[in-house]
């Protein structure tokens, strides 16, 4: 078997979740793969965050520089989130000649040109499965799977904060401050859950997949979006008395004019299978001009679901 040494930097809920599935996993995964995963380095501002989940006192540090000057470490986990310092670490990672795997859908939805652009400067990859949809395959399906196809339309539940409100709200009345209080708590939600209520993280989703599904650019400032913040519970009556459940939308489509991307609450049939797509829970409709149409599903968010795709990129750079 091959070695892996992965240096993991951000041990927040996911990245826990990553070092827990390693630990629990990891003989599993050889067995598999022929790939033996080994976190050799984690790196966090607050070192109490690797020590709740048993990381060696030997194998943590504050500073991300013992990871790029550490040869032996071949793939930089980067979980950190958002366009700052996390940009840094992925920018340096392939300086030091290492791959990079990523949740960070901020980044890539502002930052993907330049990022993807410096990967291949250095001839090193990224990998970013976490990043759409947290345990769902999403974007391996898109580049593989349904490659074939045009892809004419996506239909997505792209927000389990989001998702978890409003199935919250609409199905036992709870008010939107208990729903996003709880949607925190079960480590759903941003750091700064203004990005989930607002639509930004549907739309940095969004963004992503589409410029996969249509090998285009897509300007993420340039979308419409709409979020769930102004909604009550009312609306959500009203809508369920004419038979339909209200969902926040990511949607992209092919049309005569163009490519259209929008976020927004849209009112989804209710035997449609989005609107039976409750709390964390997120599925993402995709049309083929050859396929017809797909679905996939899961859980879109929360630490045990996101760690799966971040280790299912793990070996994917490492085999
Ligand atoms: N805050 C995000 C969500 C996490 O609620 O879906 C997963 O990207």
């Amino acid at each position: 078997g091959k070695l892996l040494k992965i240096g993991l930097i951000g041990c927040g809920t996911v990245g826990q979740g990553v070092v827990r599935l390693i630990q629990a996993e990891a003989e599993e995964i050889e067995r598999k793969t022929g790939l033996r995963l080994d976190i050799a380095r984690v790196v966090d501002k607050d070192p109490t965050q690797a020590r709740k989940v048993g990381v060696p006192e030997e194998c943590i540090a504050e500073d991300a520089a013992r990871i790029f000057e550490d040869k032996s470490i071949g793939v930089v986990v980067e979980l950190v989130g958002g366009t700052g310092i996390a940009k840094d670490f992925v920018l340096r990672a392939f300086q030091a000649g290492k791959d990079v795997v990523t949740a960070n859908k901020a980044l890539l939805a502002k930052c993907g040109k330049e990022v993807y652009s410096s990967a291949r400067a250095a001839g090193r990859c990224i990998a970013f499965e976490a990043s759409c949809g947290g345990g769902i395959p999403l974007i391996l399906p898109l580049r593989r799977g349904l490659i074939a196809n045009r892809i004419t339309a996506i239909y997505g539940i792209l927000n389990g904060t989001c998702n978890y409100i409003l199935t919250e709200m609409g199905q036992k009345g709870k008010s939107y401050a208990e729903a996003l209080a709880e949607a925190q708590q079960a480590g759903f939600a941003e750091v700064d859950p203004t990005l989930d209520v607002s639509g930004g993280d549907t739309a940095h989703k969004l963004a992503i997949l589409a410029s996969m599904a249509f090998a285009h650019d897509v300007d993420v400032e340039k979308l419409h979006v709409e979020g769930i913040a102004n909604l009550d519970a009312q609306d959500l009556a009203a809508g369920r008395e004419l038979g339909y459940v209200c969902k926040l939308l990511g949607i992209a489509a092919r049309t005569d004019a163009g490519l259209s991307l929008r976020v927004h609450p849209s009112f989804v049939p209710r035997d449609h299978p989005l609107a039976t797509t409750a709390g964390s829970f997120n599925a993402v409709s995709v049309y083929g001009n050859w396929v017809g149409h797909t679905l996939f599903y899961g859980r879109g968010a929360g630490s045990k679901p996101t760690a799966s795709a971040v280790v299912a990129d793990i070996v994917e750079v490492g085999l």
